[in-house]
């Protein structure tokens, strides 16, 4: 195929040469009817190449085939048999994939690291997710992906599970031995699906992790807009060997996904392709190196240490992306919520990751050396302001066994059956009917159907206390909490 082509932006470039115009949604018509104080922060073009996907920048049986060349064009790219994209986000694609390996009932083996989009997969599949133990690093307090190993000790318990899912790279960018995982799940004709959604840069540069269908994973889901350029949302899936149904998966998909999807995010996936085939090896090279000089440059700072040889070993992970530059701020007597606060309120900083000792900076291949020296002066401006900044309060953290919390029902019965709420102080021993999980990085703590302890309660409500964010619980203070009818 030519990868010099990408049909959506070229049928865009079309639909505006032909003048096209829709007697269709999107309503707003290419912008004529948005009034001016929309489009002075929105821009023209957004609406201009916002245009109905079929009856619009295709035909209506979609004869043109943009989309499909579009998405042959990827597979080609990362060499995968197929791929699909998506525009709801790694979300509706980790979704379908777990509805695709399953008949609808039976155990599913899961890395208990696993993204809260897993536990809406496992809700609506009705399956019963057979935990696969993270490396847990009860120093750093991080969990690494699960091991080998342990996989293969949950498929020895749980043989007749239908798939294994494993996330990596994590929120952290570190990331599990996949190769040995799939090798373990096609021993048995088991699918290994991974969620990629960190990894969609991996298949373009040979210094970055080996991203998954190298590894021989099945299924990868990948989120366009985290590591790649695509707009929020954008997301793609890749499918390899026949272990998987396409026709199943796509139809899996179907069921979760809008029948309205938005082309300014399919066009910024096909775009973000043509780029990676053809200036990705060298735009990563430079992002590499670029990562290499801002954490010897970060390391120099008093009071801030950044994390690399400390997440790699036998008993931690696999590998590590170093574009997820995870700077500790402990030394500096604050939490990673306040640095963060402290940064975005000061310096108008975002960061990717905050938690208890630590923030991350996710490098992409758009930074340069005006955006790192930004971040610099803005790291050495939150040193000289640590002494003002007050204390953290004390998040009581929980141990690895605490963490691990005992499945009693099917997450589907516990989140749909009769609950009630109650103060979270009397919740110890009770069965959670809700999931709670800080964000980001998004892995929950407690999920539905698991028996809550007292050692997770307190490090919720003192996380809380210290600036956790909880979206997804009904009290996201934490004082009450979803539990299953006694
Ligand atoms: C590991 C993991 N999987 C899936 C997702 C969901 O991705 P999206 O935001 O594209 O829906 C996330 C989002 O943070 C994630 O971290």
């Amino acid at each position: 195929m030519d990868q010099n082509e990408a049909p959506v932006l070229d049928a865009l470039d079309e639909y505006h040469r032909r003048e096209r115009y829709g007697f269709t949604p999107p309503g707003h018509r290419q912008g004529r009817g948005v009034d001016e104080r929309t489009l002075r922060t929105l821009g023209i073009d957004t609406f201009r190449n916002d245009v109905l996907a079929s009856a619009g920048l295709d035909d209506r049986s979609r004869g043109n085939r943009y989309l499909e060349k579009a998405q042959q064009l990827m597979a080609e790219a990362v060499g995968a048999k197929k791929t699909f994209f998506s525009t709801c986000g790694s979300s509706l694609s980790v979704k379908a994939a777990i509805l695709a390996v399953t008949g609808g009932t039976g155990d599913i083996l899961i890395g208990r690291d696993a993204h809260k989009s897993v536990t809406a997969g496992l809700i609506l599949s009705g399956l019963q997710p057979r935990w696969v133990r993270p490396r847990w690093d009860d120093e750093l307090h991080l969990a690494h992906p699960p091991s080998p190993e342990s996989l293969e000790r949950m498929w020895q318990r749980h043989p007749d599970a239908a798939a294994a899912l494993i996330v990596s790279p994590t929120p952290y960018g570190t990331c599990a031995d996949l190769e040995a995982m799939a090798e373990i799940c096609h021993a048995r004709g088991k699918p290994l699906i991974v969620d990629e959604a960190w990894g969609a840069h991996l298949p373009f540069h040979d210094d970055l992790p080996t991203w998954a269908m190298d590894a021989g994973a099945d299924i990868c889901v990948v989120s366009v807009h985290k590591m790649g350029l695509g707009f929020e949302q954008g997301s793609v899936y890749h499918l390899q060997g026949s272990l998987v149904d396409p026709t199943r998966l796509s139809q899996c998909a179907d069921l979760l996904s809008t029948t309205s999807p938005n082309v300014l995010i399919y066009a910024a996936i096909d775009g973000w392709r043509r780029q990676m085939v053809q200036k990705g090896e060298a735009q990563l090279g430079r992002a590499l190196e670029l990562a290499g000089r801002v954490r010897r440059r970060i390391e120099d700072l008093p009071g801030l240490h950044v994390l690399r040889d400390e997440l790699l070993g036998v008993e931690a992970s696999h590998d590590h992306d170093p574009l997820h530059v995870l700077i500790d701020v402990e030394r500096l007597g604050i939490s990673g919520y306040r640095a963060a606060d402290w940064l975005r309120d000061n310096c108008g900083i975002d960061m990717g990751i905050s938690d208890s000792r630590r923030i991350e900076a996710t490098m992409s291949l758009s930074d340069d050396e005006t955006t790192t020296d930004r971040l610099l002066e803005a790291l050495k401006a939150l040193i000289a302001a640590a002494p003002s900044i007050p204390s953290p309060s004390r998040v009581e953290l929980p141990t690895s066994s605490d963490l691990e919390l005992e499945t009693v029902l099917l997450p589907r019965d516990a989140f749909f059956g009769p609950a009630e709420v109650i103060p979270t102080e009397e919740a110890d021993g009770r069965i959670a009917a809700e999931q709670v999980t800080p964000y980001p990085p998004g892995i929950p703590v407690i999920l539905p159907g698991e028996r809550i302890n007292r050692n997770v309660i307190e490090y919720l409500r003192t996380g809380v206390e210290a600036g956790m964010v909880l979206p997804d619980p009904a009290d996201p203070s934490m004082q009450t909490i979803r539990v299953v009818q006694q």
